[in-house]
């Protein structure tokens, strides 16, 4: 179902799997690991990745697929395919689209665990990696010869830095070069980046697309049958499908995704503008702000400005440990886009793995606070933060 009709109703009703012969309303958990084979029936369910019945939950299986339809109906993208993770996601996409002896062209500026796949994992199998800076990317002042893609984050996990993604992907475009896009921050509804020429989009299903924080999922959109058959291809080699149970919950929790994330734009932004003028917040990052560098840039590649806001409190890493320990609503906890506000020091989580020059060069100080926005009430959660900045 997805003829022309808007984000929520696409959410709610695309590739739900209804069968008149039990009258269901949503789409079973199909927990089952295999299924008959040859299938008998004279009308069975067609697993659409080969258009032939289902045989191997590895391979396939229904309840999984109506995520994955679900989902590209969202991005607005032809296939989708799901993941264990968001990593599984991610190295599937780099394995289905690089050899060895070729290059990637990335942004600096990665979650931490991508950073460490590209900088050092990838080497092992003759996969080598170029960073240049999330500026460089958006004013193009890079040379893609020699890089059989380029890799980026549309915002930037944790300084939330805007990439231009509708001007790097026309000049991918123009060059030929497959563009892959992690936009886990700002979410389908927020922003389809194929719409801007990526060839590939990426999410952490685990975040916004899901939503509640109980499951562990990576999503994967493109209009390319090619690059869908190679990401299907290392999908079964390597294993990484998520479970149908997994799969249910994600789907279900995308059905919402519209009304969490119209609510968490509203909230990070009532957040930004309290800590903007703080007097012990030194500095805040939100797009949605008039004075953030990336207003600009967001407000041409966003549909809202996002959930996340991350910010610089007085005292450094000390401050920050402090003003976390006083916050009474959010769980200081890593991962985002759940329905209940989360707090990290990602000096101490997403970005530990990196050296310490290295998150300097990315603008993440030991003081930075990343606060992913729930859906409570935001004058719950200011006067919340507030308290726990009085305790500075
Ligand atoms: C931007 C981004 N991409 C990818 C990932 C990895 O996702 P997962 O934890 O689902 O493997 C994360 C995890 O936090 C993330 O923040």
């Amino acid at each position: 179902m997805d003829n022309g009709e808007s984000f929520n109703t696409r959410a709610v009703h695309s590739g739900e799997i209804l069968d008149d012969r039990f009258g269901n309303v949503i789409t079973p958990i199909f927990e089952t690991a295999t299924f008959m084979s040859p299938n008998r029936s004279a009308d069975p369910y067609i697993d659409s990745s080969r258009g032939e019945p289902f045989l191997y939950t590895r391979w396939g299986n229904p309840t999984t697929q109506s995520l994955e339809s679900k989902y590209a109906s969202l991005e607005g993208v032809k296939y989708g395919l799901s993941f264990s993770s968001g990593m599984a996601a991610i190295s599937s996409a780099v394995f289905a689209m690089c050899s060895r002896g070729e290059r990637i062209l990335s942004i600096n500026e990665l979650y931490g665990q991508t950073h460490s796949f590209f900088s050092s994992y990838l080497e092992r199998f003759g996969i080598g990696c170029d960073f240049m800076g999330i500026d460089q990317a958006n004013s193009l002042s890079f040379d893609p010869e020699g890089h059989s893609l380029i890799y980026l984050e549309s915002i930037i996990n944790p300084t939330l830095k805007i990439a231009d993604i509708e001007r790097i992907g026309r000049f991918c475009r123009e060059k030929g070069i497959p563009l892959l896009v992690d936009a886990t921050f700002a979410s389908p509804y927020n922003q389809n980046p194929s719409q801007f020429g990526a060839t590939v989009v990426l999410h952490s299903g685990t975040k916004y697309i899901s939503g509640h924080s109980d499951v562990t999922l990576g999503m994967a959109g493109t209009d390319s049958r090619d690059i869908f058959d190679r990401l299907l291809t290392v999908r079964r080699t390597t294993g990484p499908i998520p479970d149908p149970l997994q799969s249910y919950l994600a789907a279900r929790g995308m059905k919402t995704m519209g009304l969490r994330v119209e609510k968490q734009n509203r909230v990070a932004m009532e957040i930004a503008k309290f800590l903007n003028q703080h007097r012990k917040v030194i500095r805040v990052n939100y797009p949605g702000l008039d004075e953030s560098p990336y207003h600009t840039i967001a407000k041409r590649v966003l549909r809202g400005y996002g959930g996340m806001v991350s910010f610089e409190v007085a005292g450094g890493l000390i401050g920050a440990r402090k003003f976390m320990a006083s916050l009474k609503i959010p769980a200081v906890a890593a991962s985002l886009g759940g329905v209940e506000s989360l707090v990290t020091l990602p000096v101490e989580t997403s970005h530990s793995s990196i050296p310490a020059e290295g998150r300097k060069a990315m603008g993440i100080e030991d003081g930075l606070v990343r606060f992913s926005c729930g859906i409570e009430d935001s004058q719950d959660l200011i006067n919340d933060i507030d308290n726990a900045l009085d305790a500075l």
